[in-house]
């Protein structure tokens, strides 16, 4: 299809966490204009079934593509793109130039570049976990995954608490049980993948914490006797892997023209609060997130 002068490109997630992505696709793609959805309204995603997740997905991306003229979409949410990704091609199906992005296939890519092991890790939502199309899209490539849901992070992070002592403390426990488990298995994981978008914005306290785990028995780890996981683990981000993949997937479909703005076109809408979208969004974004209109997509 025919790509106007100044491409859209749809991004949408539950909440602030796609808006991480949406830095990483502004910084690559500068000349493209952007339409962001947060569907704060219904977030969490993560503990829902895979029939409601579908739903709202298909709305935001219609709300997108129709109302907005997105001719790209990204879905900037795990959950979504492990749950609905079909539901979402279906909803947009000839109305998008290009095929719709998910961020669990450029996270696995992504971890297969930086293990050396062939063991990684992921950290989720409870709906990515209980999919696990992340060990799908790992194993695929060859890779061994270990899923871990870790579902008190998203509301810490939509609290603004990314560094907070409550927070540090609860990524400590879920990251001692992880590293112990996996060890216990004999996996011997190089890579944890942040499997979820909110995620990057721990990704401080993530390291830290996996630093201090990796001391000589350390009492959160069970009995492990202290091997070097923690320190030596690459950290996966896929916020920066899904904006490469997505500049290598749009680009040729018109994104390529440039245009003489200062500053890339950014218009986001949230489905609940308007207010705490822009006090907390800049944050995630890098840049302040402007005016954010209000969007109601119903129940
Ligand atoms: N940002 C979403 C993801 O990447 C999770 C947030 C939620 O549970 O709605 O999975």
């Amino acid at each position: 299809m025919a790509v106007s002068v100044t491409p859209t490109i749809g991004v949408f997630d539950s909440g602030f966490g796609g808006l991480t992505v949406l830095r990483a696709l502004t910084q690559r793609m500068p000349q493209a204009r952007f339409v962001f959805v947060g569907d704060t309204a219904r977030l969490p995603y993560g503990s829902k079934s895979r029939r409601t997740v579908a739903r709202y997905a298909a709305e935001s991306a219609q709300f997108l593509v129709r109302e907005q003229g997105a001719q790209f979409l990204v879905i900037a949410c795990n959950t979504a793109s492990a749950l609905a990704l079909d539901a979402i091609e279906e909803a947009v199906a000839g109305a998008v130039a290009a095929p719709v992005l998910g961020v669990i296939e450029p996270g696995a890519q992504a971890a297969r570049a930086a293990s050396q092991t062939g063991d990684v890790l992921v950290i989720a939502t409870d709906a990515t976990v209980q999919s696990h199309a992340y060990a799908a899209a790992c194993g695929a490539l060859g890779l061994r995954a270990m899923e871990k849901a870790c579902p008190l992070l998203v509301p810490l992070v939509e609290e603004g608490w990314t560094e907070h002592p409550v927070t540090e403390e609860v990524v400590r426990v879920y990251l001692g049980e992880l590293l112990a488990e996996a060890e216990a298995r004999g996996m011997n994981a190089d890579t944890l993948v942040l499997g979820c978008t909110h995620y990057p914005l721990l990704k401080a306290v993530i390291e830290r914490v996996l630093e201090s785990l990796s001391g000589p028995g350390n009492p959160d780890r069970g009995n492990s006797i202290g091997s070097a996981a923690g320190r030596s683990m690459r950290v996966i981000d896929s916020a920066e892997s899904t904006a490469e993949a997505a500049a290598r997937l749009f680009d040729g479909q018109g994104l390529a023209q440039k245009r003489a703005a200062p500053e890339t076109e950014i218009r986001c809408f949230a489905t609940d609060s308007v207010e705490k979208f822009e006090r907390l969004g800049s944050r995630f974004l890098g840049r302040p997130v402007g005016k954010v209109e209000l969007l109601d997509l119903g129940g």
